[in-house]
């Protein structure tokens, strides 16, 4: 597979304070950050984010959550790296998660899970370029 995936350091994790913490795990685990920035996102932008969930019970939940604080956006460059990250990060919920998976330490429940990671290539590639232009990953 591909070397690059996009993350999100969703807003519980922010308000939490777990950013540097976060930061720290997935550095330590070998991925290189080529793209990185602090923002928020508007209703807008969630509700393009995560249009594939539009008919999903829990979409206006998710659409809420996600804008309702600041963000951490970035692109992670490593061998494998779709599949890499998903294995760090863990289970979308986080009773689910694997011991010493991001979730597992720094996750409240299935809605607000701390990261999120791409959940293929394809998607990896779309998400990125939604967050950053081409000037913006080094
Ligand atoms: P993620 O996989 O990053 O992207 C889709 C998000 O939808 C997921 O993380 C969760 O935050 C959220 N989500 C998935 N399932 C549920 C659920 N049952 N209830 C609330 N939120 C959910």
């Amino acid at each position: 597979t591909g070397n690059r995936t996009f993350t999100m350091i969703k807003p519980d994790a922010v308000e939490n304070g777990y950013i540097g913490a976060i930061l720290d795990k997935i550095t330590a685990a070998g991925f290189k950050i080529v793209a990185m920035k602090f923002t928020q996102l508007s209703t807008r932008d969630a509700e393009i984010f995560y249009a594939i969930h539009k008919e999903r019970p829990f979409f206006g939940e998710l659409v809420e959550f996600m804008t309702r604080g600041p963000i951490v956006a970035a692109i992670l460059e490593k061998d494998n790296a779709v599949d890499d990250f998903r294995a760090l990060i863990g289970a979308t919920n986080p009773e689910e998660a694997a011991e010493g998976t991001i979730r597992k330490l720094y996750a409240a429940s299935i809605g607000e899970n701390a990261v999120h990671g791409s959940d293929s290539d394809e998607n990896a590639a779309i998400e990125g370029a939604f967050h950053f232009s081409g000037r913006e990953i080094y």
